[in-house]
């Protein structure tokens, strides 16, 4: 058994997938913001955004939205976008050096594909790309954030990590972009499945 100390650590990222949001401006153009409070839920993805950015902004106006998701490749392009909001003039609540960009693919060098179902494109480069639709939003208990509830109408995967002539991502080819503690990782080596695994083997 693992003994414990208490600590009051100042987040709580314990380690969850890194995704790339993108929104629709009020100007047509797209928002494009890297966050990792995201999981998935049926066809429901769950996404908590901090209430004075510039996606949350759009996703109170325009519900649709893409996640594309990298993998651990793009971590440099990912942290492009770490210090910077879409949202003008910069909310004083964003830490210090915080800067506006408009174009955020452009900051990022990552190229924007136009989506099937919905107006913000989808991230060339990430293997898997939901197209979804925001069915639910609201604040959390705290008020600072916002709580979207996204259902997912078309999903995306780069032929290499789908097993040939069926709907599974193969595990073995696709691995997420971990966030853990502020730090990025990828994945290990695969340490077995669970028993409701439906991938072929
Ligand atoms: C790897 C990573 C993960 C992040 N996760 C979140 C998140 O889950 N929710 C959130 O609101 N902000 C998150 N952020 C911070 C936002 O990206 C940041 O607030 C950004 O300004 C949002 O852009 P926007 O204002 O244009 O929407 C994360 C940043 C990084 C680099």
């Amino acid at each position: 058994m693992t003994s414990t100390v208490a600590i009051r650590p100042s987040i709580l990222y314990f380690g969850t997938p890194v995704v790339l949001l993108t929104t629709e401006n009020d100007d047509g153009t797209p928002n494009l913001a890297p966050m990792s409070s995201a999981w998935a839920l049926g066809r429901t993805v769950v996404l908590g955004l901090g209430e004075d950015g510039q996606s949350g902004y759009n996703l109170r106006r325009r519900p649709d939205l893409v996640i594309s998701v990298p993998g651990p490749h793009l971590w440099r392009q990912v942290e492009r976008l770490a210090g910077v909001t879409g949202r003008f003039p910069v909310p004083e609540s964003k830490p210090a050096g915080f800067r506006f960009v408009a174009d955020k693919f452009g900051r990022a060098g990552l190229t924007p594909r136009e989506s099937d179902i919905v107006r913000p494109p989808r991230v060339a480069e990430c293997g898997l790309q939901f197209e979804a639709r925001a069915a639910r939003v609201g604040s959390d208990a705290t008020k600072d954030f916002l709580i979207v509830e996204a259902e997912v109408l078309k999903v995306h995967a780069d032929p290499a990590v789908v097993v040939p002539g069926t709907d599974h991502v193969d595990p073995e080819a696709w691995s997420p972009l971990i966030y853990n503690f502020r730090h990025y990782f990828g994945l290990g080596p695969e340490l077995g499945f669970t028993y409701r695994s439906e991938t072929p083997h």
